[in-house]
């Protein structure tokens, strides 16, 4: 076990959970929860779930948020900054990453809050569930990229 860096392993672990977490559920609710409540239930009661979801939904995605926030944050200054990795890709590769993530924290937050200002994007929050999920497909990808540059 020795070279085994503890620390780094509970914080990708950590971090690759809360990312499950969180996208999971837009997956659930853009495939599968609002095309069936859409068919089963009258607008009322459709609404009302909807609420309801919501707001049990918001706990995991505020938690899971934060976890992915500070760990990430963790990584980049454990694995990369202290590690004396060449900032050459990795920083602009990992730049690119983070606008994405930011992008797919963002549009979760936005979707699961209450500003009227971005009550548009709820009205269509189809859309902004299938551009989340493609964004985050995306930023799995290039995060594993980072991981095979820092370990070529
Ligand atoms: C176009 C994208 C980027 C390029 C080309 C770039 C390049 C560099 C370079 C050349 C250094 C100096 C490394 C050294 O002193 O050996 C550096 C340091 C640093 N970069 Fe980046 N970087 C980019 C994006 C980012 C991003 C997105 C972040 C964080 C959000 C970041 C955080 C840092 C930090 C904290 C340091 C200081 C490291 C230290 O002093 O130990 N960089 N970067
Ligand atoms: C939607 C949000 C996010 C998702 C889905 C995500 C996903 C992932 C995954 C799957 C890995 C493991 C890659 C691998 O080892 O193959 C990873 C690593 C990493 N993540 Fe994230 N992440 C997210 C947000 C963030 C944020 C906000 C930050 C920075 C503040 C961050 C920084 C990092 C760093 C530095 C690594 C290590 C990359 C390496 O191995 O060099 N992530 N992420």
């Amino acid at each position: 076990m020795e070279g085994v860096d503890g620390l780094a392993l509970v914080s990708r672990w950590l971090h690759i959970t809360a990312a499950m977490f969180a996208v999971g559920g837009a997956v659930l609710m853009r495939t599968s929860l609002f095309p069936a409540s859409q068919e089963v239930l009258d607008e009322p009661t459709r609404k009302e779930l909807h609420a309801t979801v919501t707001r049990r939904w918001k706990i995991v995605v505020h938690v899971a948020v934060t976890v992915l926030l500070l760990t990430g944050a963790f990584n980049f200054y454990w694995l990369a900054l202290k590690a004396k990795i060449s900032p050459n890709p990795y920083h602009f590769i990992f730049g690119a990453k983070l606008i994405l993530a930011l992008f797919v924290i963002s549009v979760t937050e936005i979707l699961i809050g209450r500003s009227p200002g971005t009550a548009p994007m709820r009205k269509n929050a189809t859309v902004w569930l299938t551009r989340l999920i493609i964004a985050a497909a995306l930023v799995v990808f290039v995060s594993g990229l980072l991981h095979a540059i820092r370990t070529a």
